[in-house]
């Protein structure tokens, strides 16, 4: 098995959670300060060192492509009026090595689904990384997650789901994975469910967006049969994975935003906005005299 060098961002979802904001334009475009939540997966999985981004795209998702494109009237524009730094960065949205893929996907059948799009441009020989855009995964400058599971890759060669623990009264927004132990974070898992009710929950340790997988996973995605919700759950080839070869789950270190819902998208904006160098000291400022409290930011 080669170095991960591919990444799937499936973004053909619906965004329900944001409606009407996503009514005609994608949720992985809604933005974290300045920046929108695609661009902040592209840049976790660039961090790992994947240079092959491969979008599963539906309808009103146009603006995805056209945000990692060249965008010659506005850097035209910038240029005319002199705004080197804005150009700057309307250029570098994604480097010049990095290769984006787009495949659509005509119905959105599931996570299971969306993955196996990404089959026809992933080798049989390539472990390939899938990123879900909505959670939000920040390690304060420390390496990515992704790139935190690529090492565990690297060592074990083996799949790898990214894992957090959960309120048991949470379990049914999540895979849940029983395991076993190895080492510390990471251990090998043992079952996997979609979307438990809690008190069925075998743990509560549950997966994030996050998974390094081989391309095995391609021929359990296709022997598959609706599962929760009559979709193709990308769970159930896992837990079908699990019986040809090992797959481990990693509790990555970082805190996880779900920028699928409001209050986790807010909570995100406040830490972001917080740390951005343009808004950080006013904006802790206004916190502080808003709330009545101690500016927060000075104080870490
Ligand atoms: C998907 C997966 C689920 C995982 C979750 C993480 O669910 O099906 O196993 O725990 O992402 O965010 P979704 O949130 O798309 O319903």
């Amino acid at each position: 098995m080669k170095k991960i060098t591919k990444a799937v961002f499936p973004v053909a979802g619906m965004g329900t959670r944001f409606l009407p904001a996503t009514k005609a334009s994608p949720k992985e475009m809604l933005p974290i300060v300045d920046k929108p939540l695609i661009q902040y997966a592209v840049e976790e999985a660039l961090a790992a060192g994947i240079t092959e981004m491969i979008f599963i795209t539906g309808r009103t998702k146009r603006s995805i492509e056209d945000h990692f494109d060249k965008a010659y009237e506005l850097e035209t524009e910038l240029e005319a009026r002199g705004k080197k730094q804005l150009l700057e960065l309307v250029r570098n949205t994604v480097p010049k090595n990095v290769n984006c893929i787009y495949i659509r996907q005509a119905e959105a059948l599931g996570l299971g689904h969306a993955v196996l799009c990404a089959s026809a441009v992933i080798n049989d020989d390539e472990a390939f990384a899938v990123i879900l855009a909505d959670d939000l995964l920040d390690n304060r400058g420390g390496p990515s997650v992704m790139q935190q599971m690529a090492d565990v890759y690297d060592y074990h060669r083996c799949s790898v789901l990214g894992t957090m623990n959960v309120p048991r009264e949470e379990t049914s927004q999540y895979g849940i994975v029983s395991t076993e132990g190895l080492a510390g974070k990471v251990q090998r898992v043992t079952g996997i469910v979609e979307k438990p009710k809690p008190e069925e929950a075998p743990t509560t340790q549950a997966v994030v967006g996050r998974y390094i997988l081989t391309p095995r996973i391609f021929d359990h995605i296709r022997a598959l049969k609706p599962g929760a919700g009559g979709e193709l759950q990308l769970t159930d080839a896992i837990a079908a994975l699990m019986k040809q070869e090992a797959v481990l789950s990693y509790e990555f270190d970082g805190v996880r935003y779900d920028c699928g819902s409001k209050l986790g998208y807010l909570k995100a904006t406040v830490e972001f906005g917080l740390r951005h160098p343009e808004t950080g000291g006013e904006f802790d400022a206004y916190l502080a005299h808003r709330f009545g409290g101690q500016a927060v930011a000075k104080k870490k």
